[in-house]
């Protein structure tokens, strides 16, 4: 089950954006009762992106404390997944490196398979890993949730990105060998070139997420991977936190396992208090899930195994293992990350509703970005089609 050699993510970082929309004010606006935010899908605020806040901005932002803290000198690959990239053909992450003043012996990629891709990137990096063990890989996962306005799935906006070093010998958690796949071509949830909101058949791509989870642990138990009752918590792809427990009810259900509410609760209560505050961030959800879990468990999870299961509408799907390592602890950024959240400023209906609404100009003309972010990196301007990024 476990390879010789342990890899896996060794440094989670995760940044947000400027703004919060409380649910509250959203009800207020639209006449639902609360109780089906708060309650029904899980959610209590969303993370919403200043003007001059982008998937670049808040990766880069993620990113910095990575790189501040181990350097960037064995970083040899930058992957960036993201369903909300800022170009079709110049990958965001070369951005980030340049803001974070990475090697110019680097290479750069970016991936896409909606919320999958941030897992498409980690297994890559453990590859590469695996390849040349003395090399690291900053996997970056960041995007920004945007439904049309007054739609069912407005509520379940958000924005987060998380940077992932990731090498030999890791500090936090150690991916294991097998993977459980599932691939089905269709159309539960998709972002045509020409539009800036996804389309979404809603209880459509619940049901197909579900089915997608069958899958991913039928192929996961056929590749000879662990029993349930081995595992001490799941973390689920939270496109909103109800979600994960939808799907862990039915993953303990298939397996004949008893679907009782407080062991439900001990698998997956500690890994939604981040999603239910920022919404869904696409890629990144899934490892704020992660760095929820490992931050709030009280027990010591130290040699315990976690369920990690990715969803990617369209639709790919992964579920693997991770083993938490004796010490992660000392390594993780409790602090930084509740001042992530709790640093934003809580924007009015009417400010959200012109940001939701804010599009840049497309002329090719010299156009300055209003300066909105307090954090590290901005969009500063358009300049002949080009986006410039500084640092603030
Ligand atoms: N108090 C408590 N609960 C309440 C309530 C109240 N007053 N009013 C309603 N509820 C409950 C409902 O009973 C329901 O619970 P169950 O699901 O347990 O039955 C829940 O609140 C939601 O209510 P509805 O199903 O009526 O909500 P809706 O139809 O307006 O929309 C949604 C729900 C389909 C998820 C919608 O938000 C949506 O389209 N979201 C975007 C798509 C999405 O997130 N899909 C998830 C799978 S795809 C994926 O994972 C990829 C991705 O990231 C997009």
């Amino acid at each position: 089950m476990s390879a010789e050699l342990a890899i896996g993510i060794h440094d989670l970082s995760f940044a947000t954006t400027e703004f919060v929309l409380p649910h509250t004010t959203l009800a207020a606006h639209n006449g639902t009762e609360i109780g089906k935010y708060h309650v029904g899908i899980g959610l209590r605020s969303m993370s919403v992106p200043a003007a001059d806040e982008d998937i670049v901005t808040m990766g880069a932002a993620a990113a910095k404390p990575v790189v501040a803290r181990h350097g960037g000198d064995r970083i040899r690959t930058v992957v960036l997944a993201t369903e909300s990239s800022v170009d079709q053909s110049k990958a965001a992450g070369i951005y980030v490196h340049s803001l974070l003043g990475l090697p110019s012996s680097t290479r750069v990629v970016e991936l896409k398979q909606a919320c999958y891709g941030g897992t498409a990137a980690l297994q890559f990096a453990v590859g590469l890993v695996r390849r040349d063990p003395s090399q690291r890989v900053l996997v970056i996962a960041s995007d920004v949730s945007k439904y049309e306005l007054d739609s069912p799935g407005e509520p379940t906006q958000g924005a987060a990105a998380v940077a992932m070093l990731v090498g030999a010998d890791p500090a936090l958690l150690r991916i294991e060998e097998p993977s459980g796949l599932f691939t089905a071509d269709i159309m539960d949830f998709w972002r045509p070139n020409y539009l800036s909101t996804a389309l979404v058949d809603g209880q459509d791509s619940v049901a197909a997420y579900l089915h997608a989870l069958d899958g991913a642990w039928k192929d996961y138990t056929e590749q000879g991977g662990r029993r349930l009752d081995e595992f001490r918590a799941f973390c689920y792809h939270q496109p909103f936190p109800k979600m994960a427990y939808k799907a862990h009810r039915q993953l303990l259900r298939n397996a004949g396992l008893d679907s009782d509410e407080s062991l439900v609760a001990h698998h997956i209560g500690d890994t939604t208090g981040y999603n239910s505050v920022v919404g869904n961030s696409y890629t990144a959800s899934m490892y704020l899930g992660l760095a929820s879990l490992l931050e709030n468990a009280q027990d010591d999870l130290s040699d315990r195994t976690i369920g990690l299961f990715s969803y990617g509408s369209g639709s790919v799907a992964e579920f693997y293992a991770g083993t938490v390592v004796p010490g992660y602890r000392a390594h993780l950024r409790v602090r930084e990350h509740d001042e992530a959240v709790t640093r934003r400023r809580p924007i009015d209906y009417a400010g959200y509703r012109a940001l939701h609404q804010l599009s840049l100009p497309e002329d090719g003309g010299e156009h300055a970005v209003a300066a909105q972010t307090g954090g590290p990196y901005r969009l500063a301007a358009l300049s002949g089609h080009k986006r410039i990024y500084r640092p603030r």
